[in-house]
């Protein structure tokens, strides 16, 4: 396969063609894991994938080893590695509108997802923007990278249950909880990079709660309204996105109600995380 790359921004996405992401053999999947390392979102058009397939592209990243989402089966999905995300007329909140890494509550956090594009509303809207945290950190003055060099943070499962739905978890429902470092070697390349995420960081170890709320609130807002480390990807019926959960975050927009978007993610876990 000779494959074709077209950077989104300088810094951060790329469009990828000439790829059938079913007939991936290891030269390629080798091509793929140096290009998302580098890009931190590639987007590939035109794909025909059965959960078979998406499962087997996914499976050429991190671990190899598949991320059950403990919402996959009440999201819809009758195979526990494919998570349904799907927003209606009926929605009250869609998955993913707002800031966030995926589920990086976990002790070995998912290291890449990919979400296939099964229907996109007629209004048109639905993109999704993506952040490079390599890049949100390289931003941060000196003073500031060496402040949260030494620190880490909680990730809370129970968060976007409090944040996006509005309640609490479900009764004997656990999530997990753990404290990351706030800078992070990026497991390919090793370069720094900032790890805290609106969706699911809630607090500084070691400092005072304003200390920590003030500290998280800043950073929150570098990733979010700094334009020149995010891309925006707009999505057509068939397209398949794979972004490398540790080097970057998203905000699927939600701005298409009552129209219905649809999709399937599947996601593979990687390492514990190691301070830069
Ligand atoms: C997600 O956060 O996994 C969903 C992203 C999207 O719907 O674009």
């Amino acid at each position: 396969m000779s494959i074709n790359v077209q950077n989104i921004t300088p810094v951060i996405g790329a469009e990828v063609s000439g790829i059938d992401l079913t007939q991936i053999d290891e030269v390629t999947a080798a091509s793929l894991r140096r290009l998302l390392a580098d890009r931190g979102v590639l987007v590939f058009r035109d794909q025909q994938l059965d959960h078979a397939a998406h499962k087997r592209a996914a499976a050429c990243f991190g671990t190899g080893e598949l991320h059950y989402h403990p919402l996959a089966t009440a999201s819809g999905s009758a195979d526990p590695a494919v998570l349904t995300v799907k927003a209606t007329a009926n929605s009250t909140y869609a998955a993913g509108d707002g800031w966030h890494t995926d589920v990086s509550c976990d002790p070995a956090p998912i290291r890449a997802s990919l979400l296939y594009m099964h229907e996109m509303p007629e209004s048109g809207g639905g993109d999704t923007v993506f952040a490079s945290m390599t890049e949100a950190y390289a931003l941060l003055s000196e003073p500031v990278q060496e402040l949260i060099g030494n620190l880490r943070a909680v990730h809370d499962g129970a968060l976007p249950w409090r944040q996006a739905y509005g309640k609490e978890p479900a009764a004997g429902t656990e999530y997990n909880r753990t404290a990351h470092p706030m800078v992070i070697a990026h497991p390919d390349n090793g370069k720094p990079l900032l790890w805290v995420n609106r969706g699911f960081t809630t607090k500084i170890q070691g400092v005072t709660a304003l200390e920590s709320r003030a500290l998280l609130e800043m950073l929150f807002q570098h990733i979010e309204s700094t334009p020149r480390i995010q891309c925006r990807v707009r999505w057509d019926k068939h397209t398949l996105v794979i972004w490398d959960n540790i080097a970057t975050q998203h905000h699927a927009v939600w701005d298409y109600f009552p129209h219905t978007r649809h999709a399937e993610r599947v996601s593979v876990i990687g390492g514990e995380l190691q301070a830069a």
